[in-house]
């Protein structure tokens, strides 16, 4: 199911999206942001595997760029629990020259109205790395809130750092505060 905001719009990952997704991968500006799954070698055919999966446990969207209709990244929920109604919502977005221009929140906040209001999800959460304020940022922006710190969780250039669990809830007024 598509879901527009003002400035993206979520849409399923099509087979087309995996020499992108390949592309971006690659950019070690992104990579160094990313969990280990893309620090190693990540091909189209990684990407088409990820596309083709069918995993009930996750929803995942391509977004796209309202301006110019350019695929710019992905983003989705996984793990979804539906007796204890919470699930982990993650993103990834490039070219760099894509950041800070409000697109992570947007994506943020429409997916994670969508755990709300189509999943019944009471609470969402994530993993936000210490060393990505812009992270951090765009997630409180949506509605996020730190709820705990893990120390020496992230191996980030040649150290250990710290990350940070955030949550969003339900009764969240900006998602409609629990209706
Ligand atoms: C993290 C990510 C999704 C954020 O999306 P985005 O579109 O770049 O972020 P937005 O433009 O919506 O919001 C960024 C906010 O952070 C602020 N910001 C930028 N650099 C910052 C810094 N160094 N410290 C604090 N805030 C900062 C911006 O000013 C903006 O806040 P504002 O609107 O109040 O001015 C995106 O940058 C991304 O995909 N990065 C690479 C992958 C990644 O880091 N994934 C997340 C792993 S936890």
């Amino acid at each position: 199911m598509d879901i527009c905001g003002e400035l993206v719009k979520l849409r399923a990952p099509l087979p087309e999206d995996a020499p992108f997704m390949a592309d971006l991968i690659s950019i070690p500006e992104v990579t160094r942001t990313l969990d280990a799954w893309a620090h190693g070698p990540y091909s189209i055919q990684h990407a088409l595997d990820w596309i083709n999966r069918h995993d009930p446990s996750q929803v995942n969207w391509a977004i796209d760029c309202l301006e110019d209709g350019a695929f710019i990244g992905v983003t989705g929920l996984r793990d979804l629990d539906f007796r204890d109604r919470n699930c982990e919502w993650g993103i990834w977005i490039g070219p760099p020259s894509r950041w800070n221009r409000g697109y992570g929140t947007e994506a943020c906040r429409l997916a994670t109205a969508f755990a709300f209001r189509e999943l019944g999800m009471e609470k969402v959460y994530l993993k936000v790395y210490e060393t990505i304020p812009v992270a951090r940022r765009a997630y409180e922006k949506a509605g996020y809130r730190v709820e705990g710190t893990l120390p020496r969780d992230h191996w980030w250039e040649g150290g250990f750092t710290t990350s940070h669990l955030m949550a969003a809830y339900r009764d969240d007024p900006m998602y409609g505060g629990g209706r």
